[in-house]
């Protein structure tokens, strides 16, 4: 099987992972619940479950729990998008090729979706205490946990936005350090979560799951540069959402401080970086080391 083959068949089982823990819509609250089902399900490259399924295998076994968390890390991604979109953020109409939630539920659906799936992430991510089967499972669960919430709020993801859209204002002074920690955070952090949760539960110890924290934030921060030049180089028929949504929002990016070739350079640079740590571990994942780097050159 070539790299693409695989790529596809191994999106389709996380697919299929992310499908079923989904909730169907039924009942008073059936609205919110088609909401969330529509965001989640017009698809998205599934990344962050993929990249920690595949950290998990270089590792070793990571028990049923990891079902769940491959879920939630979705879910919590699908939320960030959804609210991401809305007016009052980066207003966008497109997403994952098609109109975004607040466009075709209105604002109020759309920002309880995205509650809902926030929720409902950590509501799937409890479940692998149920499915843990000894105090080591137990252990690797909470742990795996902790990084989620963590990695997901104020002191990760949303930090990160909250930097990106200060970061828009004509009074907010821009630095290399803001940029840095917008990039580290809205984005990087929940490729850290999928990576180290990956590890965490195939029982990474401490100082690997160190190594994975830096290496998640490579591709973290080459991913979210990538992002920003595809803003500009892409179309909205690639891409599935809109192109120049950066430059209407008056966005810090690093195409904006350092240009588009630089940017591409710093892309290679990161990412290689990252392939060889996972070339460092014990074990190799010769899969998740070419995902890595068929990212430098993503379309979309
Ligand atoms: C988009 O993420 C938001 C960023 C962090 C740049 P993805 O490019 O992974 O979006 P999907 O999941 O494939 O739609
Ligand atoms: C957002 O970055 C990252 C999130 C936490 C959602 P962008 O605003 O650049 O993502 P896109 O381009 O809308 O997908
Ligand atoms: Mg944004
Ligand atoms: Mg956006
Ligand atoms: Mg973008």
């Amino acid at each position: 099987m070539n790299f693409d083959e695989e790529l596809k068949k191994k999106t389709g089982e996380v697919e299929q992972t992310i499908a079923a823990w989904l909730p169907k819509p039924e009942g008073f609250q059936s609205r919110v619940l088609e909401a969330m089902e529509y965001a989640v399900s017009a698809g998205g490259k599934r990344l962050r479950p993929l990249l920690m399924k595949e950290t998990a295998a270089l590792f070793g076994e990571a028990g049923e729990g990891l079902s769940c968390f491959m879920a939630a890390i979705e879910f919590i991604h699908t939320y960030s998008l959804i609210h991401d979109d809305l007016p009052a953020l980066d207003n966008d109409d497109y997403r994952r090729g098609r109109k975004t939630t607040h466009v075709v539920y209105g604002e109020d659906i759309a920002v309880i979706a995205g509650d809902g799936l926030l929720n409902y992430a950590f509501e799937t991510a409890l479940r692998a205490f149920g499915k843990a089967v000894t105090l080591e499972d137990y252990m690797r669960t909470e742990l795996a946990m902790n990084i989620l919430a963590r990695k997901a709020g104020v002191y990760g993801m949303i930090g990160g936005q909250c930097a990106d859209l200060l970061a828009e204002k004509p009074e907010t002074e821009v630095t290399e350090e803001t940029l840095l920690y917008i990039h580290k955070n809205k984005t990087a952090a929940l490729i850290q979560a999928a990576m180290t949760i990956g590890g965490a539960l195939a029982g990474a110890d401490e100082g690997e799951l160190v190594k994975l924290e830096k290496c998640a934030e490579n591709i973290g921060v080459a991913f979210q540069i990538q992002d920003d030049i595809l803003d500009v180089t892409s179309s909205t028929e690639v891409l599935g959402k809109p192109v120049g949504s950066d430059e209407k929002n008056h966005k810090l990016t690093y195409l904006r401080l350092h240009g588009l070739e630089e940017s591409k350079r710093q892309v290679e640079e990161l990412s290689r970086e990252a392939v060889a740590i996972l070339q460092s571990f014990d074990k190799r994942n010769l899969f998740l080391e070419n995902l890595v780097e068929q990212l430098i050159y993503r379309e979309k």
